[in-house]
């Protein structure tokens, strides 16, 4: 045998060795990208059947250099296809296990449903906004209040029977701290923190031992108060009767019934004209009225009255020199009023078929 063939058999039986291994492993890879790296390995620029080849055609006399380049072709084009079909199959299974796959990834996602605001903030922000474009400021004072500043400071001195009806929860181990029963306390907060002029509201959450359809042991009041010079019975209704005007709608009415509170002096219940029946005080016939406002036409809302001159010596303000008006409401009973709410525990029952007409 001459040498020529025997070396012409070691390059091409090299080139056959790595073309073997090379398509086992093409065809054991598992995703495309480890694919690409087994082809680069052995058909890419420095691959090694690439390099083989080549040191292959260097080495050959010059006129078989034609038949191992043939040959060598031969051996990368093999593992090209191998390459390809690979690929394919691959290819193959991954859109197989897409059309398999039962959730959808292209739909739209479903947005998480925004909240809103509770009809009571509504009610609230709506007070706020009216009263602060009458130049009032908001003031707040601690839910869980003093004695003094909930009855002593307001001329509800301990044996007062007005206490009476405004029982509340008091906090265990502590002397006389309990949960503020109006928040008519922020009125003393307020003028024991500042000299008059005084033009403040107060809303925030109350105390008392109620329940039923239309009393809840938490509600909520907006405490106003006017302190200055010479400031009148007037001044109160007029800015009672603008209130409920931009509240309830231009055509609304008061009326204030004589009444008594430990604080203010005169002291008047505030009634409002029956939003239901929508009779107004001008046309109201002898036969008007429905089941909520019981016949009568008005209904309650609030207290008033002027400030008396027992709760200005209380704060320390000169009762000869000013005069005040406050008034408190309650929250929950106008947002029932406005938006027709018949039963005071669904504000604070979180069911959505009501709260969700407040988007
Ligand atoms: N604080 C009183 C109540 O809750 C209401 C009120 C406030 C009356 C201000 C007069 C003046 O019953």
């Amino acid at each position: 045998m001459s040498e020529q063939p025997q070396s012409s058999d070691r390059w091409s039986s090299e080139i056959d060795t790595l073309v073997t291994r090379c398509v086992a492993e093409l065809a054991a890879s598992p995703t495309e990208i480890a694919l690409r790296e087994a082809y680069a390995r052995y058909g890419g620029q420095k691959g090694a059947v690439k390099r083989a080849v080549q040191a292959a055609i260097t080495a050959a006399p010059k006129e078989r250099k034609r038949e191992v380049g043939q040959v060598g072709n031969a051996a990368l084009q093999q593992i090209d296809g191998a390459f390809e079909s690979r690929k394919r199959v691959l290819a193959d299974e991954a859109r197989g296990r897409d059309l398999a796959r039962t959730v959808d990834v292209t739909l739209p996602g479903r947005a998480p449903r925004a909240g809103h605001l509770h009809p009571l903030t509504h009610t609230r922000r709506e007070i706020e906004r009216i009263f602060a474009q009458l130049g009032f400021s908001l003031a707040t004072g601690p839910q869980v209040e003093t004695d003094f500043h909930n009855f002593e400071a307001l001329a509800m001195p301990k044996d007062h029977p007005a206490r009476d009806m405004q029982d509340t929860f008091y906090v265990a181990g502590a002397k006389d701290v309990l949960l503020r029963t109006h928040t008519s306390p922020v009125q003393i907060r307020t003028m024991l923190a500042q000299r008059p002029p005084v033009r403040v509201i107060c809303p925030g959450p109350v105390y008392r031992r109620d329940d039923d359809p239309t009393h809840s042991p938490m509600f909520h009041q907006v405490e106003g108060l006017v302190v200055d010079e010479q400031v009148t019975f007037g001044d109160l209704k007029g800015t009672l009767l603008h209130f409920v005007r931009a509240f309830f709608g231009p055509a609304t009415g008061i009326r204030l019934r004589p009444s008594f509170f430990p604080f203010t002096e005169p002291s008047a219940e505030v009634d409002l004209s029956c939003v239901f029946c929508a009779l107004q005080p001008k046309t109201r016939s002898p036969d008007a009225g429905c089941r909520t406002c019981k016949g009568t036409g008005w209904l309650e809302v609030g207290g008033a009255g002027m400030v008396d001159p027992e709760v200005f010596r209380h704060v320390d303000y000169d009762s000869e020199r000013y005069t005040g008006f406050a008034f408190g409401f309650g929250i929950d009973r106008m947002a029932m009023l406005k938006y027709r709410i018949s039963d005071i525990r669904l504000l604070y029952e979180g069911d959505q078929r009501l709260l969700e007409q407040f988007q």
